[in-house]
């Protein structure tokens, strides 16, 4: 599996998902087996740029390469711009969110919107093809199946792409009138596979290793990208590797595993955040981590009240003691990640 002159270790990737995967959970699923991470979206709009938010999202300080940058926006010149400044700060792919309804962007809808426009996708393709060049920075784009059902168009969209000189093309089974409603469905995914040469990355609801398996053998895709089901569960990609490799699954991980996984994923979380930012923004993960544990209600109505890394960071380890006084390993089957993407957190800057 290449995107353009780059090897990736394997086909399994992380998908781009603003205000989760950062840096520190990017690491942290490489190291548990993708052999691919996208960064959050930043925005093509140079006044954010220097943004604490947007610096955030373009530090990939220590991160394992190759170095993935989303890019969102609407008008060809800045997304054109927005390119060549990430790619001065260490972009080694550049992928195009035409994927995720990017709010906010010059004060127009970006992201999947932009499917309903083919011209103007187009020419954004094309423009941030030509800064890439360059310097021989591959240039992917993530889209939905289309706009809306009547309108499926990412077939036209796929050719036209890999017309322009996109090296990778990622689809998430759902149009963008859908949202996160309904199931993805795989057929157009398929449809877009064999209208192009270039690699096709399949995605939406791949939750386990024997979906992965299908989805892999329904598309012909080239590799498979998650998203929800990673959220406190980042071990899902050596699952799926050990799966796909063997036919056999992996035990559950242990509690005692998890437990360190988890305190490390804490420390780099407060290292990117600072403490204030850091303890609030930490608890959506910790959240994720104990999701259908027994006492996890209980534990994150009191989490939620702790305002201090030190603290939180002790009432974790607490929770993780008490578990793993009761149970070796985490139990087989884990509650499915909440279907809904939080709105807020689609915004691109
Ligand atoms: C919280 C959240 C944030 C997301 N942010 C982005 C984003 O910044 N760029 C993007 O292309 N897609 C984004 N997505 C969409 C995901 O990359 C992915 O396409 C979608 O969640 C379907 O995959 P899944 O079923 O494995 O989660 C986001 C999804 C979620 C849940």
């Amino acid at each position: 599996m290449q995107i353009g002159p780059i090897p990736l270790a394997n086909r399994l990737f992380v998908a781009p998902m603003a205000g989760v995967t950062d840096r520190p959970f990017r690491m942290l699923c490489k190291s548990l087996g993708a052999g691919y991470a996208v960064s959050e979206m930043v925005t093509s709009r140079p006044d954010l740029w220097a943004s604490l938010k947007t610096s955030r999202r373009a530090n990939h300080d220590g991160e394992t390469s190759p170095i993935s940058v989303q890019i969102a926006g609407t008008d060809a010149r800045m997304m054109a711009d927005a390119a060549a400044y990430n790619i001065d700060r260490g972009a080694q792919i550049i992928d195009i969110n035409m994927g995720c309804p990017a709010k906010k962007v010059c004060n127009k809808w970006a992201g999947s919107a932009l499917m309903q426009d083919e011209p103007l996708a187009l020419s954004i393709v094309e423009a941030v093809v030509a800064a890439a060049a360059p310097y021989g920075v591959p240039v992917t784009l993530k889209m939905r199946t289309g706009w809306c059902d009547a309108q499926k168009n990412a077939v036209a969209i796929a050719r036209a792409a890999e017309s322009a000189g996109v090296q990778m093309l990622t689809v998430h089974g759902r149009t963008r009138e859908q949202g996160y409603a309904g199931r993805a469905e795989y057929r157009t995914i398929a449809a877009v596979k064999a209208a192009v040469r270039i690699p096709v990355v399949a995605n939406g609801d791949i939750d386990s290793p024997e979906k992965a398996r299908d989805v892999l053998a329904a598309t012909g895709a080239d590799a498979v990208m998650i998203g929800r089901a990673a959220q406190g569960r980042p071990w899902i990609f050596r699952e799926i590797g050990h799966f796909l490799a063997t036919g056999e699954h992996l035990a559950p991980p242990l509690v005692a595993e998890v437990r360190r996984l988890l305190i490390d994923h804490l420390q780099e979380h407060y290292a990117l955040y600072g403490e204030r930012t850091g303890v609030r923004s930490a608890r959506k993960h910790i959240g994720w981590y104990v999701r259908g544990l027994p006492g996890a209600e209980a534990f994150r109505a009191r989490m939620n009240a702790i305002e201090d890394t030190a603290r939180q960071t002790a009432a974790v380890k607490d929770f993780w003691d008490a578990l793993e006084a009761t149970m070796q390993r985490l139990p087989t089957a884990m509650p499915a990640a909440p279907a809904e993407a939080d709105a807020d957190e689609t915004q691109p800057h």
